[in-house]
């Protein structure tokens, strides 16, 4: 089977991997910190590294306070972790429709949807194609809240010259084998404000206060730590550090063997009826994560089955979040966001990962073409 996405593991990772698990640090040792910086690199702010995307967006929320009845604004078109980790904080889910081109948040939908309560708005960078962040930066600042994204599938992207994480005022970041990189199971923080990033970091690292200066309890000796708000374990371990630091290396490469897939599949498809491509808007620079091909709605499921049957592991992403059950409960019913509605019924995601070779290319083409 030709997956959708898979990772690429060299023999200079493996190597990194081995020497970590031969040092005296598996876990809390100097790969963290090394890992961390050269994220810092990357995306334009400094960073901490947590076990997953979902950590990632979950010290995203902890970091800003957020509380029952806050209420964050996210788009359908997303994996649902973007908005469990906000109701796990007894915030209300807010939906604001899409885009059709990108599938990202419409800033004038996000905006239309701010209430007194809202807190937030979160940005998802559907595919790797950054979402409209100057506007919507312009909107959160304007009506005094933050601006999230979740980049779990842009690291190594560009908005208007910018790379993704030196934007929002938080960008969370997600290492699991299908995305841009990874490190098995990982992910990452970002924030262009130190108290943000400090707070995020310290609910990822159990809530553990060590700094003297403050301290509300005075009276002990040098082991002393104490928690002043309640935080988890997000630690990434050393091992899987290691293998992110080369990851990191390597990121450009798999971004330039992507882009190339990309235009491939642009040759081979673009003006083929009843097949819509994904486009790049004015100023982007994308790190493609996933090739969101869309279809007649009516067609979707045939070509999806048909594709599956000859061994090409096409994926649909995603399910509007929307739709889940776990929504029903707050009133939310299929055909409220009808773009990302459409979107959804059209859409299946192609193969693309680094190491998808040309034949395999024609392959998925041939049989794209044959089926449509
Ligand atoms: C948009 C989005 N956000 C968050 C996540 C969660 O990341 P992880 O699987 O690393 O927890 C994913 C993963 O699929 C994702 O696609």
């Amino acid at each position: 089977m030709i997956p959708y996405g898979r990772h690429s593991i060299n023999d200079d990772d493996i190597a990194a991997v081995v020497l970590a698990l031969k040092s005296e640090w598996l876990t809390t040792g100097p790969l963290v910190e090394e890992f961390e910086s050269a994220l810092e690199k990357v995306v334009g702010a400094p960073c901490i590294s947590v076990t997953s995307g979902t950590a990632a967006l979950h010290c995203a929320y902890a970091a800003i306070g957020l509380k029952p009845g806050d209420e964050v604004i996210t788009p359908p078109i997303t994996f649902v972790a973007t908005q469990a980790t906000a109701a796990l904080f007894g915030a209300k889910i807010v939906f604001a429709d899409i885009q059709p081109d990108t599938a990202n948040i419409d800033p004038q939908a996000a905006e239309a949807a701010i209430t007194s309560r809202t807190r937030a708005i979160v940005a998802v960078d559907y595919a790797g194609h950054p979402a409209e962040l100057d506007d919507l930066r312009t909107i959160a600042d304007r009506h005094g809240i933050y601006l999230i994204e979740d980049a779990a599938h842009s690291i190594g992207s560009f908005y208007k010259g910018r790379p993704v994480g030196s934007i929002a005022d938080i960008t969370t970041f997600s290492f699991f084998p299908t995305k841009n990189l990874t490190t098995g199971e990982g992910g990452a923080v970002a924030s262009i404000h130190p108290e943000l990033l400090e707070r995020a970091k310290r609910f990822s690292r159990q809530g553990l206060v060590r700094n003297p200066n403050e301290f509300k309890i005075t009276d002990q000796g040098p082991w002393h730590q104490e928690v002043h708000e309640f935080g988890l374990n997000y630690r990434l371990p050393d091992i899987l550090c290691a293998l992110g630091v080369n990851q990191l290396r390597r990121l450009e490469d798999f971004k330039i063997k992507k882009q190339a897939i990309f235009e491939s599949y642009v040759c081979e498809l673009n003006g083929i009826k009843g097949i819509e491509l994904p486009t790049e808007r004015f100023d982007m620079n994308v790190n493609w994560h996933l090739f969101p091909a869309r279809f007649d709605p009516i067609k979707r499921q045939a070509i999806f089955s048909g594709l599956r049957k000859a061994g090409i592991g096409v994926q649909v992403n995603y399910i509007p979040a929307y739709w889940h059950p776990v929504f029903s409960k707050f009133g939310l019913r299929k055909g409220m966001y009808p773009i990302s509605d459409l979107f959804y019924s059209q859409e299946i995601s192609l193969p693309m990962y680094s190491e998808l070779t040309t034949d395999e290319i024609d392959f998925v083409v041939r049989n794209i073409k044959a089926l449509i």
